[in-house]
């Protein structure tokens, strides 16, 4: 039984990463603030202890650390949208960034026994630059204030590694999809908002012409990836930064109707302008996490009808 904390455990990856935790037995600690993550998805368990905190609370955080010397730690606490990060560039950037280097500099200057640290990252790092797919070479071409924290945490962890022998990890998230992704928010995952209005017969605002190409990962094949790199006998191996995706591309209006065809509903569409700054091609390169061991189980197809199953169980 391992000791784990998961800042963001609340959230969509962070509450189906407690679920598998907590089904194998390990003790996992949640901290989250709520701004994004709901209650409900945290796992009903003893084996759970939830604090309903911003990781911004230094003396907090600096005390939970010290207490509890998690085996584990899983950075997924974050200002979760690109257009709040726009809009509050500096919150974003205390959150974001100045969090989670703080909780590095506590784990340093502590000497806490951690086996592994993993800092979740995004696609975003990428921007818009053309070359596709993208490895973790790609040039980065960071656009907004949730990408330029997001790159620059990434920095930290691998430089913290290399400077001070901590086993950080960091991943960069392609577009992740299933259980749990909150749908509230005009940004959430296009695959949560499609489930949403398919589900209570509402219209879809589909931004574009829809021949922008996604590479959709199904939530399970993350967490098996998550856990490959801190938990399997390959973690040790795991350093710097790993794209986790599917490895496939698919259209946002080949999505639609393969989900069409799963659902046997059809889902109401109106067609609006493509959101500014929208990024048409983007898909990974998994050649990286592949050579550690990881071959995603989902497609597309089978990660919607999971997902359905899962929505009107
Ligand atoms: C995703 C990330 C974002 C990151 C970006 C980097 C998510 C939820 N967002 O954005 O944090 O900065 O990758 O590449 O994973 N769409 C609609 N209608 C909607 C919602 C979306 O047509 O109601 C379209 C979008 O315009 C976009 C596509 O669907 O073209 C996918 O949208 P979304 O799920 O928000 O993901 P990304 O834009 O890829």
């Amino acid at each position: 039984m391992s000791n784990v904390l998961i800042t963001g455990g609340a959230g969509f990856v962070g509450s189906n990463l407690a679920d598998r935790l907590v089904a194998q037995g390990d003790k996992v600690t949640i901290v989250d603030d709520l701004s994004m993550g709901l209650v409900e998805n945290i796992p009903d368990s003893d084996l759970v202890t939830f604090y309903e905190e911003s990781i911004t609370n230094k003396e907090f955080m600096e005390h939970l650390l010290v207490k509890n010397k998690f085996d584990y730690i899983y950075l997924f606490a974050g200002v979760a949208s690109v257009a709040d990060s726009v809009a509050r560039p500096y919150e974003t950037h205390q959150v974001n960034q100045e969090a989670n280097v703080f909780l590095l500099e506590v784990i340093r200057k502590r000497k806490l026994p951690v086996k592994k640290i993993l800092f979740a990252s995004s696609a975003a790092v990428y921007g818009d630059d053309p070359q596709l797919p993208k490895t973790e070479l790609s040039r980065i071409k960071p656009l907004t204030p949730y990408a330029i924290d997001k790159f620059a945490s990434e920095r930290y962890m691998i430089d913290y590694g290399n400077l001070y022998d901590l086993p950080t990890v960091a991943v960069r998230f392609f577009n992740i999809f299933g259980p749990k992704q909150n749908p509230s928010s005009p940004y959430s995952g296009v695959i949560s908002i499609i489930t949403d209005c398919i589900r209570e017969g509402k219209t879809f605002n589909l931004y574009g012409d829809g021949e922008q190409v996604r590479d959709f990962v199904y939530i399970d094949d993350v967490i098996d990836a998550l856990l490959l790199l801190t938990r399997s006998d390959k973690a040790a191996e795991a350093h710097g930064t790993y794209n986790i995706a599917a490895g496939k591309k698919t259209s946002v209006n080949d999505m639609i109707a393969a989900y069409e065809k799963i659902t046997g509903k059809k889902l109401d569409i109106n067609q609006e302008a493509a959101r500014q700054g929208d990024i048409k091609y983007s898909y990974a390169d998994i050649s990286k996490l592949a050579g550690l061991g990881y071959k995603p189980v989902y497609n597309i197809e089978t990660g919607l009808e999971k997902y359905w199953e899962y929505i009107n169980k």
